[in-house]
């Protein structure tokens, strides 16, 4: 069997409600990663891409989060209705969704101002 050629791990971390850092899938009905599981699917490309649904990335502030590898690109914010895009643009044309990734200081940045929002004056 040929190898993987890209993992997409999508945070399906649930938290209690109030959480102070939130989480991916408050839900908990893993709903991004079975979206992307079978869009992958119904394209063909369930043999070379994998839709890993994943534990918490540590990027919870900006989540719902998916990181694709080996591209190294991360996604933040990442809804039901960017999942064609993101296949479509990046994984289908190699041209990942400006719009959605993640800035580099935002990316396991202690100093990231999602994760320390100034406190309202
Ligand atoms: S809960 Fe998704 S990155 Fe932490
Ligand atoms: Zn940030």
């Amino acid at each position: 069997m040929p190898k993987f050629e890209r993992h997409l791990f999508i945070c399906c971390n649930q938290r209690e409600p109030g959480h102070p850092r939130g989480c991916c899938d408050p839900a908990g009905q893993a709903q991004l990663q079975y979206l992307f599981k079978q869009k992958l699917a119904l394209r063909g490309f369930n043999k070379r891409v994998r839709a890993n649904m994943s534990g918490c990335l540590d990027q919870c502030e900006h989540g719902p989060t998916v990181v694709v590898y080996p591209d190294g690109v991360w996604y933040g914010r990442v809804t039901p209705g960017d999942v064609e895009e993101i296949i479509e643009s990046h994984i289908v044309n190699g041209r990942p969704v400006d719009r959605l990734i993640l800035p580099e200081d935002c990316i396991n940045a202690s100093s990231c101002p999602h994760r320390n929002p100034k406190p309202d004056r």
